[in-house]
């Protein structure tokens, strides 16, 4: 077990034994925001003791009185209000690093209590292209999947496509009228943009138009078959678009149920919560209101218009009742930008009255918006929005360049190889570090930067260490750890909080934790490096130790960034 698991079990304890009724799954041990004080620290004794009206420093003492950590840690220093200070022996450090240089672990575990998460993300619109703001919630999602994945959870990932509304009566007047074929063999999304927006145009202009695109709508949601047959083969060609995207991103869906799936579950959704009276009648239309709440007030959630179609709302909870049902989850998680939130608040408030018995926790894990370096929406020059397959594009041409310049003995294949895995690791990076619920600039400079906290500095200091075992002969996964020089030690209690980590971005739902973790590892790795020769060690057991350093950073620096979805070369 881990340092601080055994801390945190052996404090629980402690705790138990003064105070027998307490919460203990409050009392947790995290790093020492500053390790002047120690390694690890625990604060919760003291919202314990304001509960209960003690003295907290009192409550410390009782506690440390009961507390033998003797075999892993110096002496426990209560600090402050009542903060625990716990500070590693060398050995148990040294320990730890052993095991994990045998893989017995690479310092996190596997939860003791896995749950059930479903992941709502990515859900781009059928006939329309992706989009640089789709690019934020597939690649936030899909880092969400893998940190609980990794820690041991089931996932279930969802993507919710837009397939069914209004915009298909449109579409199906423009296809039949006057689809080019020919465009539509070569970039099937664009032909049906291009038909989409024309005729939509046309709708505002002319009436007729618009008649004729609400009867083909009718016709569609009647089951009309030449409709069905079409409104199919749109759902197919997007599809495929999607898929070379999600190709390219390594991104997986165990299911794309989009929105047609709960076509036929809306009229019987909204009689059911009229019945119970959650939903009620309002000019015509059926809608859920929110009295009790100040902030809902104002917003009821509309579930049926006043001429019985069904809206974003009634369908979101449809889905709902089925994910539910289907893996009976424990948490639900919807990826998307900052300005769905009034929609997710009403879903939420909705699901409490509705469902106020279930275990389901839901989640709105919003962002913001990507922005162009004149701080306005990111754009194309043109003023169009900028196609995500294009983006990704010019960040493999980009990022061939800075390596053909940097490293243009290696063959041609290989630097397309290493374009491709840094350019598309810059892109995503570049995306989960800012704190996910600010707007950032795009920029290709900064991405792409060897220095900074990129992608590229991140993979090209794992390719770096990979280079020394290149040119060590031997290096043992069994060494014994040593660690003398302040900097090895640093690493090393910096390579322990890996999985505190990972366990923070996924309670949290920020990468940007994560990211900023393995910046950090790396800025270590290298004070380490150019203070402690490794190849050069005074003696064999030193250059044993620091080798075995060295691949653990490598490996929790490849685990970390595959947890982000970014993959790594062996050589840059
Ligand atoms: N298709 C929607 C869009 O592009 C996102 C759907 C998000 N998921 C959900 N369950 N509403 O904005």
């Amino acid at each position: 077990m881990l340092p601080h698991k055994q801390i945190e079990l052996k404090l629980q304890s402690a705790v138990r034994e003064i105070l027998p009724d307490a919460d203990v799954s409050i009392v947790l041990v995290r790093p020492c925001p500053d390790p002047k004080f120690g390694d690890y620290q625990s604060n919760a004794l003291m919202s314990l003791a304001k509960q209960r009206k003690m003295n907290p420093r009192q409550l410390a003492e009782n506690v440390l009185a009961k507390l033998d950590v003797s075999d892993i840690c110096e002496k426990v220093e209560i600090a402050g209000a009542g903060f625990l200070n716990f500070r590693l022996k060398p050995a148990a450090l040294a320990l730890t690093l052993e095991a994990a240089a045998r893989s017995v672990h690479l310092f996190f575990e596997k939860t003791s209590t896995p749950k059930t998460a479903v992941i709502d993300f990515s859900s781009p619109n059928v006939a329309k292209p992706m989009h640089v703001g789709h690019i934020r919630s597939t690649i936030l999602g899909d880092s969400l999947a893998r940190a609980l994945r990794l820690l041991g959870h089931r996932v279930v990932t969802d993507n919710h496509i837009g397939d069914w509304g209004t915009q298909f009566g449109m579409l199906l007047v423009g296809w039949k009228r006057e689809l080019n074929s020919a465009a539509l063999a070569t970039d099937a999304i664009g032909e049906m943009e291009r038909l989409y927006k024309k005729i939509s145009a046309e709708c505002k202009e002319n009436p007729a138009v618009l008649e004729a695109a609400r009867q083909e709508l009718v016709k569609l949601q009647a089951g009309d078959a030449e409709n069905l047959k079409i409104w199919r083969e749109m759902i197919a060609l997007s599809q495929k678009q999607f898929d070379a995207i999600y190709g390219r991103l390594d991104v997986k869906f165990d299911v794309t149920l989009g929105e047609s799936f709960y076509n036929d579950k809306l009229a019987p959704l909204v009689d059911e919560l009229l019945k119970k009276g959650i939903a009620r009648e309002s000019e015509g239309a059926i809608a859920i209101f929110f009295e009790d709440n100040p902030q809902l007030k104002a917003h009821p959630a509309l579930i049926r218009k006043s001429d019985g179609g069904f809206n974003y709302s009634t369908t979101d909870l449809a889905t709902l009742a089925y994910r539910l049902e289907k893996w009976n989850p424990d948490e639900i998680i919807y990826v998307t930008d900052g300005r769905q939130q009034l929609h997710f608040q009403q879903i939420f408030a909705a699901f409490k009255k509705w469902h106020g018995e279930s275990k389901a926790k839901l989640a709105h894990v919003w962002f913001g918006s990507i922005l162009g370096e004149d701080g306005k929406p990111f754009k194309t020059r043109s003023g169009e929005t900028v196609k995500l397959s294009d983006l990704l594009n010019e960040a493999e041409d980009r990022a061939f360049k800075i390596v053909s310049e940097k490293s243009s003995e290696l063959p041609d294949a290989q630097r397309k190889e290493i374009a491709r895995v840094v350019g598309i690791g810059a892109v995503k990076y570049a995306d989960l570090l800012p704190n996910r619920q600010s707007d950032y600039v795009f920029s290709w400079d900064k991405m792409l930067a060897l220095q900074g906290n990129t992608a590229p500095y991140l993979q090209y200091a794992y390719a770096r260490i990979k280079s020394i075992f290149r040119k060590a002969e031997s290096g043992s996964r069994e060494a014994e750890i040593k660690l003398a020089a302040p900097e090895e030690i640093v690493l090393a209690k910096h390579l322990l909080n890996f999985g505190l980590t990972l366990e923070a971005m996924a309670e949290e739902y920020r990468p940007n934790f994560l990211c900023n973790y393995l910046f950090e590892l790396a800025g270590k790795f290298t004070s380490f490096y150019e203070n402690c020769p490794v190849l050069k060690a005074e003696n064999e057991t030193t250059r044993n130790s620091r080798l075995a350093l060295c691949d653990l950073t490598a490996r929790v620096l490849k685990q970390g960034l595959d947890v982000l979805g970014i993959e790594v070369v062996e050589q840059m």
